[in-house]
């Protein structure tokens, strides 16, 4: 089974987000041209080798059984997770394409075709742009991405093994958007403290010294066993000078992981400990879809 190129794909420059939602009454002609989107990614892949180009589309939760008849058994709305103070945005996409390249026309281009192929059928909810910014920073100015797996361990996290849906991920996509004025005001030390991380070094705090509260103490979650709750996350900046923050994506083999890593964001540790960057930073979207192997995809789910 192929997994589609944008599950495991290494950081690009640029990125294009679409949310779209399916017209009713058009799920075969949807299902018959997302059967040709792999060969639409290969095509830029193939024809812009130096803009390392790669695609991805999921489908939603909520309209899955629309398009196909057989169901990946954990695919389940975006939860509801709340706090006494903060609420994680619930809003439900049809269908979430990734487009990845390190060339922005290349990635305008891709959209121009998809939407040639789609056009009629779908309605655009949501276009968004992600950028690299800096050495892998995300706009809080600390760097993400320092412990996504890596090399073949990408593929083990986000890609399910064996069974009909093999080479399929459970994806989980928010839009934060940064409070940045407030962010800013903090003193060094205090963002460090909500991160867990040092700033420039990006060094890890020691676990002694990682307050309950921080982001990496809240999403560092273990098995019973011992093991860690692995996601791949292929977050990126987003945003104009007036409203930005993260485009945040999980990629995994089960929903599971990030649904615990998300109540342990809100609702902490239950002696009140919850994730302090939800201060700076709010979720306004929040959808869960699967994305299935290109084979699974040409066959129409068959
Ligand atoms: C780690 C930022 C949302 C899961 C990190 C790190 C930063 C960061 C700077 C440390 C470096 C790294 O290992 O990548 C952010 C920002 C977010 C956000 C700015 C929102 C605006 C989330 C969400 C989840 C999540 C919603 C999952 C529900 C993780 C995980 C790690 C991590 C699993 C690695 C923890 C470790 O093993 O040390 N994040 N994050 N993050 N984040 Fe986030």
């Amino acid at each position: 089974m192929q997994a589609q190129t944008g599950i495991c794909a290494e950081p690009n420059l640029h990125a294009s987000y679409l949310m779209f939602d399916i017209t009713a009454g058009q799920e075969d002609e949807v299902r018959q041209a997302l059967a040709h989107f792999p060969e639409l990614c290969r095509e830029f892949e193939n024809s812009y080798p130096d803009a390392a180009f790669s695609g991805l589309v999921a489908i939603g939760a909520m309209v899955w059984d629309r398009l196909y008849r057989h169901r990946p058994e954990s695919l389940l709305p975006f939860p509801s997770c709340s706090s006494e103070h903060y609420q994680a945005a619930v809003t439900p996409f049809d269908l979430f394409v990734q487009f990845r390249a390190d060339r922005f026309d290349v990635l305008h281009l891709a959209g121009q075709r998809l939407m040639a192929r789609l056009g009629g059928r779908v309605r655009l909810r949501e276009e968004c742009r992600g950028f690299r910014f800096m050495d892998y920073r995300d706009l809080t100015g600390f760097v993400d991405g320092t412990e996504n797996p890596q090399g073949e361990h990408r593929g083990e996290v986000a890609l399910i093994a064996e069974g009909p849906f093999a080479g399929g991920s459970y994806l989980h996509v928010q839009r934060f958007v940064h409070n940045m004025t407030h962010w800013q005001r903090l003193a060094l030390k205090e963002q460090e403290d909500t991160i867990g991380r040092t700033k420039q070094d990006n060094i890890e705090y020691a676990s002694a010294d990682k307050p309950l509260s921080s982001h990496i103490k809240r999403v560092n979650l273990k098995h019973a066993d011992g093991r860690s709750k692995e996601i791949l996350r292929q977050s990126m900046p987003w945003g104009t000078l007036e409203e930005q923050g993260l485009y945040f994506i999980s990629c995994c083999h089960t929903p599971a992981h990030f649904n615990d890593m998300l109540a342990s964001m809100y609702c902490g540790d239950g002696n009140g400990h919850f994730d302090h960057l939800l201060r700076y930073t709010r979720p306004v979207t929040g959808a869960a879809f699967f994305a299935p192997s290109e084979t699974f995809l040409q066959q129409g789910g068959e």
